[in-house]
């Protein structure tokens, strides 16, 4: 593809970018449970106004715009004084969750060389349950993650393996509040316990739950203790793009002192140009997003919030009742927060989810990992609340559709044909081999997704990332 040799007409290129979302996930239907976090109409039109008035200021340079300056100040109190900090807290606005662990995890890294340089492989220590965003962020920042199991009836991080896993060369405990995969909170209480006794840097992970917990807490719920009230906590990542409504591109991350801060920040005069000084890792932004996310907070309000709060947790009641009694599906854990999974037993969960999309319904599958089985995660949001007993009778439907197709068939082929494979010499020939097996050669994503996820299952973890890789290596294709 070309720039056209002149402009398209307004109205041309409008029409365009409309086509090109035809086949995207129908979101504001409601339909969508996961991915999507839906304000409604009304906020959603405040805060792409918002966006869109700040779009061309330049978060680059504070002396310059100090307007974005001071939205992100007060965005970040905003954010501090929702997690009970107190005056010693010192944080920034980042463009997300991954942006918010990547940082607190080059400061407990670079805190490390500056009071332990004795440490020459520093490690992280994670519940298999954290975000994969903290491997990502050891894969950038060369360090070494060390996985430990998880209870596997509540899903919650376990303290002695994680106390196990501790050496001496330590950098960085994390804890969930609330895990992705099954929405609960780990006992963070313990594990700040554990930090202070080795003197380690515990970070919360709050992306997804930081900013809803104190609203289900508020409702009467019991919500472990997570926030800076807890000793022994260092750092907190809040997302305000999931549940605080915001545009995307909108995160938080807290360090109990400006001194832990420090580690974060990075400055180059090393050049011919102008001296860079930048807290997180994009350098030129735009001010949209913060802009946003602070509309998002001063529209929505608190009493908002708690509303939405109290709508979701009510649907998320009804649905775990339904899984409950269900003879087939097994909820995973229980919920603290508006995120679940449940497994199925003799039955494929995958093909579950294209009956699901059958029927019009996103729902997201995960794979096997550790303790926790193949499963379907739901997060459970304001605009998706009346569906639910639609949802919840569709979803019995699937299941014996489901029943009545086959399952472990192709995880069978796989290992016979491909067992033994070592994933750091696999050849391209096979990969192709795999995919193929799984429907997923060719240009076009496969109708059926059910075939790949179960090759996926049924490869070992290094398989699995090798070949989704290549596959994504794949996907970006650009036409000359
Ligand atoms: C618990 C948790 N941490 C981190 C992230 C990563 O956030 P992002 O996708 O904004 O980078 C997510 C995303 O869903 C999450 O659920």
């Amino acid at each position: 593809m070309r720039i056209p040799e002149h402009g398209l007409a307004r109205q041309e290129l409008f029409e365009l970018l409309e086509r090109h979302r035809a086949d995207d996930m129908p979101w504001r239907t409601g339909r969508t449970w996961a991915y999507v976090y839906d304000p409604g109409p009304e906020a959603e039109s405040v805060i792409k106004d918002a966006f869109t008035a700040y779009l061309s200021e330049n978060g680059l340079d504070p002396t310059v715009f100090p307007s974005a300056l001071r939205l992100e100040n007060e965005v970040v109190s905003m954010a501090a004084a929702h997690l009970h900090a107190d005056g010693d807290v010192a944080g920034s606005f980042t463009s997300g969750g991954t942006e918010s662990i990547m940082l607190a995890v080059k400061a407990a890294r670079d805190r490390a060389r500056e009071l332990r340089p004795d440490i020459d492989r520093p490690e992280v220590v994670l519940p298999e349950t954290a975000h994969a965003a903290f491997q990502k962020a050891c894969h950038y920042l060369g360090l070494h993650p060390v996985l430990v199991p998880v209870d596997p009836v509540s899903f919650r991080a376990d303290p002695d393996a994680v106390a196990a896993a501790v050496t001496d060369s330590t950098v960085l405990l994390v804890g969930s509040a609330i895990s992705y995969a099954h929405g609960v909170v780990d006992p963070i209480e313990e594990l700040g316990r554990l930090a202070l006794e080795r003197d380690l840097w515990l970070h919360v992970d709050g992306c997804m739950g930081g900013f809803l917990l104190q609203y289900v807490a508020r409702l009467g719920r019991p919500v472990p203790a997570y926030d800076f009230r807890v000793p022994g906590v260092s750092s907190i990542s809040m997302d305000l793009h999931k549940y605080a409504f915001a545009a995307k591109g909108a995160s938080t991350v807290l360090y109990r002192t400006k001194d832990l801060r420090r580690h974060q920040m990075y400055a180059c005069s090393n050049w011919t140009g102008y001296t860079v000084i930048n807290p997180t890792i994009q350098s030129t932004k735009s001010a949209g997003p913060v802009a946003a996310a602070w509309a998002a907070l001063q529209f929505i309000g608190d009493d908002g919030y708690l509303a939405w709060t109290r709508q979701v947790l009510a649907a998320t009641d009804r649905i775990v009742a339904h899984l409950d009694a269900h003879p087939d599906l097994r909820l995973l854990g229980r919920p603290d927060m508006n995120l679940l999974s449940f497994a199925a037993d003799g039955l494929s969960v995958f093909h579950v989810v294209d009956e699901m999309r059958e029927r019009d319904w996103y729902v997201q599958p995960q794979l096997a990992f550790g303790s926790s089985p193949e499963n379907i995660h739901l997060s459970i949001n304001p605009a998706s609340v009346r569906w639910v007993d639609e949802m919840l009778a569709d979803l019995d439907a699937s299941v014996v559709s489901a029943r009545d197709l086959p399952s472990g068939e192709l995880a069978a082929a796989i290992d016979a044909e491909f067992g033994g494979i070592d994933p750091d010499t696999v050849s391209g020939e096979t990969i192709e081999a795999m995919l193929a097996l799984a429907g997923a050669s060719g240009d076009a994503l496969p109708e059926r997704m059910a075939p790949v996820n179960e090759v996926l299952n049924a490869l070992p973890v290094p398989l699995r990332e090798r070949l989704l890789v290549l596959y994504l290596n794949d996907l970006f294709r650009q036409s000359p």
